[in-house]
């Protein structure tokens, strides 16, 4: 069991550049967000949980996060590669899933950071419109559906995301910035961190990405 870590504040472009990631490779997406929102749909104890922190723009307690990750671990294959998306936002978390892939005798092999200027992020979180059916994610300006409102891939509707309101969006990235430091320090000491400039094409992020992992 492997794994690849996507790091990087809210609007960087993880979910995106694990889009393109997955087409290209057989990594498995595992966005913790994802998963929190599909709970949330489905009216679970877990989405109850979940629901006013992430409303508020906070993170869901470590514990609860761990468990959904090690439910999804245990679940699959043996030996499969993952590619994590907004998992670990902690130390606690790092060390948790560090001591999780020890035990199942895997190794998580890059954790890549996606920085962008603040501004960049804000307006990539108040344009991004998603896909009620298939998930797609577009944006009104970089990446604009032929048709406004409505999905190029399935004809779905595309929908803005709760916590994708100003207020909430300004909130998400302080608490992403006290956590950043101390999780990218933790990655660089370990020799996995590798940091890339999301600012630049999407196409560009994601061959650089698949450059690295062919090496
Ligand atoms: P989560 O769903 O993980 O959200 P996030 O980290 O805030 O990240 P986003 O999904 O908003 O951004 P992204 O980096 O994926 O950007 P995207 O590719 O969509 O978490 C939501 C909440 O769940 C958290 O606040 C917390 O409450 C909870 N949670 C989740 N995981 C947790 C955990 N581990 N622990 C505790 N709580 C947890 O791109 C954004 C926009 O920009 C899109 O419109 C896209 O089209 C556009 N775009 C992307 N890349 C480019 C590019 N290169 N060029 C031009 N446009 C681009």
């Amino acid at each position: 069991m492997e794994a690849i870590i996507l790091l990087g504040a809210p609007g960087a472009g993880k979910g995106t550049t694990a889009e393109g990631v997955v087409q290209a490779t057989e990594y498995i997406h595992l966005a913790t967000g994802d998963m929190l929102r599909d709970a949330l749909k489905n009216g679970s104890a877990l989405g109850k949980l979940a629901e006013g922190f992430m409303k508020r723009g906070e993170l869901v307690p470590d514990d609860v996060i761990v468990k959904i990750v090690e439910a999804r671990l245990d679940g699959g294959s043996k030996d499969v590669r993952y590619m994590f998306d907004g998992f670990p936002r902690t130390l606690e978390q790092a060390k948790l899933l560090e001591d999780s892939f020890k035990r199942r005798g895997g190794m998580v092999t890059h954790v890549f950071f996606l920085a962008a200027p603040r501004e960049l992020l804000i307006s990539r979180l108040t344009g991004r419109r998603i896909c009620r059916k298939c998930g797609r994610n577009f944006h009104v300006i970089n990446i604009p559906p032929k048709v406004e409102g409505v999905c190029d891939l399935c004809q779905g509707q595309l929908y803005q995301r709760a916590d994708d309101q100003e207020a909430t969006i300004l909130n998400r990235l302080e608490v992403f910035s006290k956590q950043t430091e101390s999780l990218v320090a933790y990655y660089e000491k370990a020799g996995k961190l590798v940091r890339i400039d999301a600012s630049m094409h999407r196409d560009v992020i994601t061959n650089g990405i698949l450059e690295m992992l062919k090496k």
